[in-house]
């Protein structure tokens, strides 16, 4: 069919006909909100390089998944800020870790979100790498016994869901068969599984305090020019038991998610990271967008790329827009 007899205008001259040909749905279903947990009472800290985002201490962090709660969001991210750093990392498995407690607060006062849980080392780790050093190396194996003591104390505290973020290889069969042993079998894993050495993470780093103190992250985040390694990558964490598999960054990696997405049958998550958030809350700042409309575009993109769930700090944003009466 072709112009004159076909038009593709007409179906694009009300809102009701635009409506009923939108092929892609965002919905408050698909939206995760990420929360930066911090010590401390009553602490709602402005985090600078992520304008709208805060540090949150345990008792706010209830409050505001109450509030994602209440806007029909269904599970938050929770990432914690430590007390302090030491060479093994360990307050980041502590039973009174910040995580931990963030995440029993959340599930004793607001059990209907779900809570998934950042399992990492570099914001607990003095050198602020992934995983554990060793001569400057940064060592594969002896670190996953650490990620998988992360992923059980978050599972003990209640965390319904664990996502390692560290790319370490083996560590989501590792992980699932530690959190077998420990008589958390219905736990799932969100794994990072295509997570790039981007610099969209820049003002993540300072929020989360998690920058390498040397060197880079290159030797086990991918290549940003790979797109067949994503497929191998995504398959080995399919393999060891992967329940989500989630591609980052987001919107320069549309293509990584439309391809993970074709290629394999389970649930896709993307990271609107916060480089993405930063720069549109940027542009808005300097009037040179709108803001809430250059939002919804992102995330109807990420979406149409084919990812099933977003996390995004744009959460409360957008699902405020898209419960409005
Ligand atoms: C830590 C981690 C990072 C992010 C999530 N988990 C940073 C990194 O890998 O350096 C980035 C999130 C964001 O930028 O929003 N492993």
């Amino acid at each position: 069919m072709q112009f004159p007899d076909y038009r593709p205008r007409r179906m694009r001259q009300n809102s009701s006909f635009r409506r009923m040909i939108r092929e892609t749905r965002l919905s408050v279903d698909n939206l995760i909100m990420p929360f930066f947990a911090v010590n401390g009472k009553n602490v709602s800290e402005p985090i600078p390089s992520m304008p709208g985002q805060y540090h949150l201490s345990v008792d706010n962090i209830v409050k505001q998944a109450k509030k994602a709660k209440n806007l029909g969001i269904p599970a938050i991210l929770l990432f914690g800020i430590p007390e302090s750093k030491n060479p093994l990392g360990t307050r980041a498995y502590a039973k009174d870790g910040i995580v931990a407690r963030a995440v029993a607060a959340v599930k004793n006062k607001c059990p209907d979100i779900a809570v998934i849980t950042d399992v990492c080392l570099c914001q607990y780790i003095d050198h602020g790498h992934c995983g554990m050093v060793d001569k400057g190396i940064i060592e594969n194996d002896a670190s996953l016994d650490l990620l998988a003591r992360i992923a059980i104390s978050h599972a003990n505290a209640g965390a319904d869901m664990v996502a390692p973020s560290d790319m370490m290889d083996g560590r989501v069969g590792f992980i699932r068969e530690s959190l077998d042993d420990q008589g958390f079998s219905h736990i799932p894993i969100m794994s990072y599984a295509a997570k790039y050495c981007s610099s969209f993470y820049g003002p993540f780093r300072e929020a989360a305090d998690s920058s390498p103190k040397f060197g880079d992250r290159r030797t086990y985040q991918m290549d940003p020019a790979n797109a067949v390694e994503a497929i191998r990558e995504v398959a080995l964490d399919v393999e060891e038991g992967a329940d989500i598999i989630m591609v980052k960054p987001a919107l320069a990696y549309l293509d990584i998610i439309s391809r993970v997405r074709e290629e394999f049958d389970l649930p896709v998550a993307a990271y609107n990271v916060s480089g993405e958030y930063s720069m549109i809350k940027a542009a808005q700042k300097m009037g040179w967008v709108d803001g809430d409309r250059v939002m919804m575009e992102t995330l109807t993109a990420i979406r149409r790329a084919g990812a099933d769930m977003i996390l995004t700090y744009f959460a409360m944003d957008a699902a405020a827009i898209l419960t409005a009466p």
